[in-house]
């Protein structure tokens, strides 16, 4: 299997067998069944075959069986790459991911333009496994590596003017083969707002399972904002913007009765063309004809999340 992971050889990535091991472990300290803290030697154990160093933050580990990695880099949706599935894994490896710059910039004290490296080294990694729901019924449970997009943010100085945040993915032709079709307006744009942006669930995401992210999963850095579609997650980030008006953003433009800009997950408000209700978790034994799952309102992060909405109409603001 490719996994268009960058210059690391293949026995520095985390085996999945450790990484179950490390869960198990977790969830007994959690349960208090070791008796101590998140035990030492479990950062040790980490930070020894770890290829970036990770700390697991336990208060955002997701007791489920995590989706495995070959289907988690082998499933996707990158339309930069093609429409279909089986597109990213097949064709991202063109994606040079080093050099690779980040700018913050917009309604900002301090604009500010990153290294790749600068933005892995910023605030210490964090693992946190998080469900990502994708709005086509379809869901994956990810340990996602990166660390509250605030930090960064912060470090730039929002304005009082600044109310979103846009997230601009790279589009070139030359790397980028989808980038060549019209099926979405390019660049990618997402957003959010900065509220949203700032709630220490959003991610700023530089890896999954240990390691850096591949290339078909937005290397190297996107966002991952967990009780939203997986659409509001931009792959393969260039340019943060503070704004003071809702960005336009592309899944919006293309279809804007389908996809509106708050996405968030949510059982009780249908897409126009299928049921929101249940969903379908991926790598399960039985495939299509496996029972499908409840879809939890803000994909189960209601209560961190819904007083971001208090007062709205959600199925008007959907
Ligand atoms: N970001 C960009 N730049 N381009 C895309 O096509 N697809 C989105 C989102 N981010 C997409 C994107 C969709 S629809 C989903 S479900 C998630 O990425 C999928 O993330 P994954 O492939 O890592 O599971």
């Amino acid at each position: 299997m490719k996994l268009n992971l960058p210059k690391i050889a293949s026995s520095e990535i985390t085996p999945q067998a450790v990484f179950e091991k490390r869960r198990e472990l977790i969830k007994m300290a959690a349960g208090g069944a070791l008796g101590l803290e998140l035990s030492s030697w479990f950062s040790r154990e980490a930070f020894a075959t770890n290829k970036i160093q990770v700390k697991p933050n336990p208060s955002y580990t997701l007791m489920e069986k995590t989706t495995a990695l070959k289907d988690v880099t082998s499933y996707n949706n990158f339309y930069e790459f093609g429409t279909d599935k089986a597109d990213p894994i097949a064709y991202a490896s063109s994606l040079v991911t080093s050099p690779w710059k980040v700018s913050i910039e917009g309604l900002v004290g301090k604009p500010k333009v990153f290294d790749i490296e600068d933005l892995r080294k910023l605030v210490p990694l964090e693992e946190r496994i998080y469900r990502l729901r994708c709005v086509e019924g379809w869901s994956m449970v990810i340990p996602w590596v990166g660390y509250s997009l605030s930090n960064l943010l912060k470090l730039v100085e929002p304005l009082g003017s600044a109310k979103y945040v846009e997230f601009v993915s790279l589009a070139d032709k030359k790397q980028m083969r989808g980038v060549n079709s019209s099926v979405l307006q390019w660049p990618y744009v997402e957003g959010l707002r900065l509220d949203e942006a700032n709630h220490p669930l959003t991610l700023l995401t530089l890896g999954l399972y240990g390691d850096v992210l591949p290339n078909q999963n937005g290397a190297p850095v996107r966002v991952v904002v967990p009780w939203k579609y997986g659409f509001k997650s931009g792959k393969s980030i260039v340019k943060i913007r503070l704004v003071e008006k809702q960005p336009a953003t592309s899944w919006n433009i293309s279809i804007p009765s389908e996809y509106g800009f708050y996405s968030n997950v949510n059982p009780e408000v249908d897409h126009p063309r299928w049921s929101q209700a249940s969903e379908r978790r991926i790598g399960d034994e039985k495939g299509f004809f496996a029972p499908k799952i409840k879809t939890l309102k803000f994909n189960g992060y209601g209560d961190q999340v819904a007083s971001l909405y208090a007062g709205m109409d959600l199925t008007k603001f959907y």
